[in-house]
């Protein structure tokens, strides 16, 4: 798979999200399928937008015992989604059951990348609640190598530290980046936002956009700008 724009369909029911969609007569962007939505309306909304010709990643994020992962996983493998991801936080035999599980009898499997940090957790918290107390983004780099070393295929992250993830991971190891913002656009909850154009510029694989997309007047003609950013 080459770069592409993911749009995060963060609705709370099918038909807002169908509604959405419905939008784009012309192409079938990648779609973002969250905790949220998922949890409304089960694996059956996955099958739905798989049925309709999209691309799927199912950001659940998983994160428990290796051995409950792994069924975890064996069961998403069936959903036939593009890309799952799990938190780098569960650690190395985790990541691996997680392998194990996602992949299909004939060899396949999705693509499967790791949250490292999430963005919620800046340094003070990681070491004062956590107790974590090297710099936030060597437990990046961290979570990231050992997500490599488990055989997963990228990670998600700030589009700030996609460089930093290819130089230690390798060129191949996909980087995912949300918290992307048009030059002109409110930055809302996000705190530190690149636009498309830079975004690319810095090596990311994919982008995941949400609002900038999905509340836009025109989300067609939001969508496609952001393809002409990032892909050209
Ligand atoms: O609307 P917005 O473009 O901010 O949406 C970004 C999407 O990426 C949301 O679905 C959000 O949950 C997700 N995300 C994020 N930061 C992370 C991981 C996921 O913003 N570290």
């Amino acid at each position: 798979m080459g770069k592409d724009v993911i749009i995060a369909c963060d609705f709370a029911t099918a038909e807002q999200t169908f509604a959405f969609l419905n939008r784009f007569t012309d192409e079938k962007p990648f779609v973002k399928i969250g905790m949220e939505l998922f949890y409304a309306e089960g694996p059956e909304i996955v099958r739905e937008i798989k049925n309709r010709g999209h691309k799927i990643f199912l950001d659940l994020k998983l994160h428990d015992i290796p051995n409950t992962v792994k069924k975890a996983m064996a069961v998403l493998s069936r959903l036939d989604v593009d890309i799952c991801n799990l938190h780098a936080a569960g650690g190395l035999d985790m990541m691996r059951g997680a392998v194990e599980g996602l992949t299909r009898p004939d060899g396949t499997r999705p693509l499967l990348i790791a949250v490292t940090q999430l963005t919620s957790i800046d340094q003070e918290r990681m070491e004062n609640e956590l107790l974590i107390k090297a710099p936030l983004a060597e437990v990046v780099m961290q979570y990231a190598a050992n997500a490599k070393t488990a055989g997963l295929d990228g990670v998600v992250c700030s589009p700030l530290e996609a460089s930093k993830v290819h130089e230690v991971c390798g060129d191949g190891f996909l980087t995912v980046t949300p918290g992307i913002r048009f030059a002109n656009g409110p930055e809302g909850d996000q705190q530190r936002v690149t636009t498309p154009a830079k975004a690319r510029e810095i090596g990311s694989d994919y982008i995941v956009v949400g609002r900038p997309i999905t509340a836009a007047e025109d989300p067609v003609a939001a969508y496609r700008r952001c393809v002409k950013e990032f892909v050209g």
